[in-house]
Order: C-alpha cells, then sequence, then structure tokens
C-alpha cells in the first residue's frame, strides 16, 4: 500500500489531490457523486464579506483544449457559507480551504480573521490573483509589496496556515512566491487563470460579456508547470500546483516539476468521476516504479541529459 499523505506547512492531507476553487462549488454541491473524504482537501469558491452577483451571462465559453471564464466572483458571502454550507461539510468529513477574497486589505483580513475562527476550516487560499475583478484582488497579487502586504496583515489576523495563491499573469511568478513566504505565508498555490480573450467574427463581439476573462485547462498546463518549477527552486515553503490537470499523469508531472500537492479544476466540469481515476492512477504509477511514499517524487525532475549515442 502506496502512502499518499502530503504535509502542507502543519497541515496534513490524507492525499495531494485538492478540488480547485470555483470548479467544485461549495463542496456540498458534489457530496453526492463524489466522496468528499476522500480527497485530500476541497477549496471553496472564492469568498467576499458579503454576496455578490458576478458578471451577467455569457461568463463562459470553450477554446481549444480549455475554457475561458469571467464569472466575476458572484458568492454568497463568508458568513452564509459559515452558516449554510460548513455544518454539512464537516459531517461529510470534508477536509476544507476557504478561497478567500477581499476588494480592499481590510476586507481580507476580516473575512479571514471571520473564516479562522469558524468550526472545521482547515486553511486559507488568499485570492489575489482572479483576472475578473477591477477592484482589489489581483492588484495586490500584481505587485510584489501589495502581496507581501496582505498576506503579512492576514497572517497576523489568524491561526490557520494561509496560502496564497498566484497569478500567472506577471513577468517573474518565482519572485511574488518569494515576498508571499517573506510574509510569513505557510504555502503558495499556483497557478490562476490566464488572461485571455475570444472574439465572435460574425458578430465582431467578445465571446463572454466582461470581454476579457481567465483561460484554464489543458491548454495552459505546461506553462503553469514551469512556473510551479520556478517557484519550487525560489521558496522553502511548500508549493500547491494547478492548470490543466485532467488525469494521474498530468498530476505526476506537477509533483515532479516541484508540487508537493495539486489542484484539479476545469476537469471537474467533463468528467465529475476524475478524483477517483486520479487517486487510483497514484496507486498505479507508486506500485511500477516501486514508490512507497508518493511525497518522495516531489521535486525529483532530473536535468541531466542523456549521452548521445552517435
Ligand atoms: C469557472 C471557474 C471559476 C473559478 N473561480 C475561482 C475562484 O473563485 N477563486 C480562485 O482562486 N480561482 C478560481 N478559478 C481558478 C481555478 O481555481 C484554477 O486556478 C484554474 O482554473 C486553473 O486550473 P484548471 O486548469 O485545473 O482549471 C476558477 C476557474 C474556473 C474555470
Amino acid at each position: 500500500m502506496v502512502d499518499l499523505s502530503v504535509r502542507i506547512g502543519s497541515l496534513e492531507l490524507k492525499n495531494p489531490l485538492i478540488a480547485a476553487s470555483g470548479c467544485f462549488g461549495y463542496g456540498v454541491e458534489y457530496a453526492d457523486v463524489v466522496d468528499l473524504s476522500s480527497l485530500g482537501a476541497i477549496v471553496s469558491k472564492g469568498l467576499f464579506l458579503k454576496e455578490r452577483e458576478g458578471h451577467p451571462a455569457p461568463r463562459i465559453v470553450e477554446t481549444p483544449a480549455g475554457m475561458i471564464n469571467a464569472i466575476g466572483l458572484q458568492g454568497i458571502g463568508a458568513r452564509r457559507f459559515i452558516d449554510e454550507k460548513l455544518p454539512e461539510l464537516r459531517a461529510r468529513r470534508a477536509t476544507v480551504i476557504v478561497n478567500v477574497c477581499g476588494t480592499t486589505l481590510d476586507e481580507y483580513v476580516e473575512v479571514s480573521k471571520m473564516i479562522g475562527d469558524a468550526e472545521g476550516v482547515a486553511a486559507i487560499e488568499l485570492n489575489i490573483s482572479c483576472p475578473n475583478i477591477k477592484e482589489g484582488g489581483i492588484q495586490f497579487g500584481c505587485s510584489l509589496t501589495g502581496t507581501y502586504d496582505v498576506v503579512r496583515a492576514v497572517k497576523k489576523a489568524t491561526r490557520i496556515p494561509v496560502i496564497p495563491k498566484l497569478t500567472p499573469n506577471v513577468t517573474d511568478v518565482a519572485s511574488f512566491a518569494r515576498a508571499a513566504e517573506d510574509a510569513g505565508a505557510d504555502a503558495v498555490s499556483l497557478v490562476n487563470t490566464f488572461l485571455a480573450m475570444a472574439i465572435d467574427v460574425e458578430t465582431r463581439m467578445p465571446k463572454i460579456s466582461n470581454g476579457v476573462g481567465g483561460l484554464s485547462g489543458p491548454a495552459i498546463r505546461p506553462i503553469a508547470v514551469r512556473m510551479v518549477h520556478e517557484c519550487r527552486q525560489m521558496v522553502k515553503i511548500p508549493v500547491i500546483g494547478m492548470g490543466g490537470i485532467s488525469d494521474a499523469r498530468d498530476a505526476l508531472e506537477f509533483m515532479i516539476a516541484g508540487a508537493d500537492a495539486v489542484q484539479v479544476g476545469t476537469a471537474n466540469f467533463v468528467d465529475p468521476f476524475v478524483w477517483t481515476k486520479i487517486l487510483s492512477g497514484f496507486a498505479d504509477y507508486a506500485e511500477r516504479h516501486r514508490i512507497t511514499r508518493l511525497a518522495d517524487i516531489v521535486g525529483t525532475v532530473r536535468h541531466e541529459t542523456t549521452p548521445s549515442r552517435t
């Protein structure tokens, strides 16, 4: 039997497979399809202090090997999540990470305090990387001092682990991982979606109402793997990788590049049974490679070149 458990700072997960924010509702919606306790963790949809309606439809469009979304962080707000969703998540024994959003530093701090005090939340994923809202959020995530300041402020406000989620829409993502680490982050997660656009040539209108949105799915995977690898080399804290993972091989690729755990988003829309397939793929790989602890493959990418035969 392979040991699939991983450590993310003080957090021990039974396996490295995590449901990504915004692609798994609040978790409860999937409880009849997926045994929530079988996942390493689930990440909630992004939550502000107050409820938000998000952008008008159309909010998603399919693209080659991916999709663009601009949901605009529609959500029920932190208080309703705690009152209406957390009790069921606790009953289902899910490990819950809450994706915390804010338009101001004070809002990040206030939501984090509220979430950190609630019973049954394992960690905060700090969303400083949503490309689809104009105010707050990504403005912190695209500035090194903004990243540092918001992580530091939230760390002071809560005792549960804080995991800033980084945007790939910067030149040097690893420097943002470093800023987060310097501010006391327990881990970083990446990537959020890539800013993108699709246009209907007949109407000459953007295909989604917001004009631009975030690209996710298999199309972004090689870029995300490279970014995870760069962050692994830059920081000592755990790295959680995501971007286009659809099966166990994709997930293992991220781990070998340096991810201690992985998140799966878009693939859940294609196949809500993807979770058990990935978990059994992990076991199969471990058996074929005689690995007893899956965590041992983290960051083991080999850079030496194969000697030429000629
Ligand atoms: C429809 C949709 C909604 C999302 N909502 C959020 C969100 O609320 N907070 C967040 O941090 N990321 C959000 N994301 C980004 C995903 O969590 C993930 O970072 C990204 O999609 C890349 O992973 P994937 O290619 O496996 O989907 C969303 C993505 C999609 C497709």
